[in-house]
């Protein structure tokens, strides 16, 4: 209905706004529920992840510069699956806007643009009931499908919330971008792996490309890490997936050298999975995931599992103790590069060595992940 449409009919009947002594005490009641409620989900979202706050040696590398690629299109993780709870509603700063995250009472995961289109009260101080988010200003309320289904007062308008499609994969929540709003044209890959539990995460002024740029710089293993990671062939590719093998070589005193065989997965700009094969049928993966904030803002995601679990309480315990161990393992290993994250720029035309062939390569096959004029080289 246009504005023009809503002139008030002259038999126009009000809502019953009787003030009675309770219905203030009822309000009151009311918002003290969602003060609560909003507390219990921010607890919830923090007790499966843990933020850390970069502190080392920062520069403003971005100063003056206009070579910033767009937000990029694809998947892009927003948390845990367990850091919402049933009934919880989550606001996160997502591609220089903010995404609302709610999780329905029987289950079901819900990613919408903030602002209520009824009047633009922002949804992320509403409420869910049953299959239903409902907002704080007028409580109109939405239902699965993003449509508007029931009001206090009124037939319910033909208005809708803009969903964004989101996923649960891997254990992991994650919302699609796309520059004009279009549907998910790929789905994150199969992979043998647990669903991850916990999840650490830090934000740094560094553009999604340029952090997982850091998987083929091979250069930059020995200088900055001091490993002896060696590709393995050269990665094959099928559209937004690629993958390749890495060989990282330890050399241990009586022993000898021992090669530790990385395969990596990515899907796109936002997730890349290395599992490492153990001794016998055991297996770590970690996973490194990258979801811009805002421009020159990106959030870096880590965490790691191992396979296989024996069931029972006792080995659940261990495995989720020795997950730990190892987040906090590949964690350490990466925040090396943190100080690089911080303060580098993006040079749309690197002046790359012959060695650095592979990085050429990446940023060509990052191509695909942005509108077409606004590629980057
Ligand atoms: S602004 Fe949301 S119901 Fe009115
Ligand atoms: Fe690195």
């Amino acid at each position: 209905m246009t504005i023009e449409e809503l002139k008030p009919p002259d038999d126009m009947v009000l809502p019953d706004n009787t003030v009675s002594g309770l219905q203030p005490i009822s309000l009151l009641l009311q918002r003290r529920r969602a003060a609560a409620a909003t507390r219990r989900h921010k607890a919830a979202y923090d007790r499966y992840s843990s933020v850390a706050v970069y502190k080392g040696p920062s520069f403003n590398a971005h100063l003056g510069c206009d070579e910033f690629p767009p937000h990029p299109n694809g998947w892009f993780c927003v948390g845990v699956g367990r850091q919402f709870p049933p009934g919880s509603v989550m606001t996160m700063p997502f591609m220089g806007s903010e995404i609302v995250i709610y999780r329905t009472r029987s289950g079901r995961l819900r990613i919408t643009r903030p602002f209520c289109p009824h009047i633009g009260a922002h949804l992320g101080l509403g409420e869910v009931r049953g299959e239903n988010i409902v907002c704080p200003f007028h409580r109109f309320e939405f239902g699965p499908d993003g449509k508007c289904d029931r009001t206090p007062y009124s037939e319910p308008p033909r208005i809708s919330l803009s969903l964004l499609p989101s996923r649960e994969r891997y254990g992991m929540v994650w919302v699609w971008n796309h520059h004009e709003g279009a549907e998910p044209t790929w789905e994150l890959p199969s992979l043998d792996c647990p669903d991850v539990k916990t999840i650490r995460y830090c934000d740094f002024n560094v553009l999604p490309q340029d952090m997982m740029e850091n998987l083929f710089d091979y250069g930059h293993f020995k200088s900055l890490h001091g490993l002896d990671v060696l590709p393995m062939g050269r990665p094959e590719t099928d559209g937004p997936y690629c993958r390749f093998r890495l060989r990282n070589r330890h050399h241990l005193p009586v022993v000898g050298y021992i090669d530790e065989n990385i395969e990596v997965d990515i899907a796109g700009l936002g997730m890349s999975h290395s599992r490492v094969k153990l001794p016998g049928e055991h297996r770590m993966s970690s996973w490194v995931m990258t979801t811009p904030l805002k421009e020159n803002v990106t959030r870096m995601w880590l965490t790691a599992t191992l396979t296989p679990v024996r069931e029972g309480p006792v080995s659940r315990r261990t495995q989720d103790a020795l997950e730990k161990v190892l987040t906090r393992f590949y964690w350490t290993l990466l925040a090396q590069d943190f100080f690089v994250f911080q303060s580098k720029r993006y040079f749309r035309h690197p002046g790359l060595a012959r060695e650095d062939s592979q990085i050429g390569w990446y940023r060509h096959w990052c191509r695909q992940f942005y509108p077409p004029v606004d590629a980057p080289s």
